[in-house]
């Protein structure tokens, strides 16, 4: 199942691949937290999508809770997060953790959190990318499991480089959760690999 928050570009790439014949995985459920293109994209698709927005719970560990209960009863193999823009708090990662895979803008351990497209642009480094890692209790430190280059051009805004950065996402993300369903992980402390 996938958790969304923006346009839903991640999302429609993961659904496209869910319906390849050839396809290792379903997307049996979405969950989203906020009114966003990924709800019509689910909608479209006759994928089931449930709204667990933060402000109609009392406080953020009850909105964790719920998500997680949400997301239970879609009784998923794996979790994607897919440009969903909210921190994973405890009860999620108990219930979760290890199966919970997000993609990010950039090369990390290099500019981690909401802004890695930016923050890779102010910094002045010549290439970026994208990485597909395992979730744990930090901000986008879980293992990783694959990364793909974009360079930087000197002309780049935050939007140019973040659309180029998105083309390689929407090919990378889905082949690793195809890999994921298909053969699974290794762990080795903090190092993952795919099957
Ligand atoms: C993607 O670039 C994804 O890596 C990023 O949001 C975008 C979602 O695009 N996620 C984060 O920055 C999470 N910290 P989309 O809404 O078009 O799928």
């Amino acid at each position: 199942m996938v958790l969304a928050s923006g346009t839903g570009s991640l999302f429609a790439s993961i659904l496209e691949h869910a319906s390849r014949p050839d396809a290792s995985f379903t997307v049996v459920g979405a969950v989203v937290d906020r009114d966003c293109a990924a709800v019509g994209i689910a909608d479209a698709a006759g994928i089931p999508v449930i709204r667990c927005r933060l402000k109609d719970h009392p406080d953020r560990a009850a909105w964790d809770a719920a998500l997680a209960a949400d997301v239970a009863n879609m009784s998923p193999e794996w979790v994607v997060t897919a440009g969903f823009m909210k921190i994973l708090g405890p009860a999620f990662l108990n219930r979760f953790g290890g199966t919970i895979v997000n993609s990010h803008p950039a090369l990390l351990p290099a500019f981690p959190g909401a802004h890695g497209v930016a923050d890779a642009l102010a910094y002045g480094v010549k290439i970026t990318g994208t990485t597909v890692h395992l979730v744990d209790d930090g901000v986008d430190t879980g293992p990783i499991l694959a990364q793909r280059i974009v360079e930087v051009r000197p002309d780049d805004t935050e939007a140019s480089l973040h659309e180029r950065i998105k083309i390689v996402e929407r090919a990378l993300l889905p082949e690793v959760v195809d890999a994921l369903a298909a053969r699974g992980v290794v762990t080795d402390g903090r190092k993952a690999h795919l099957k």
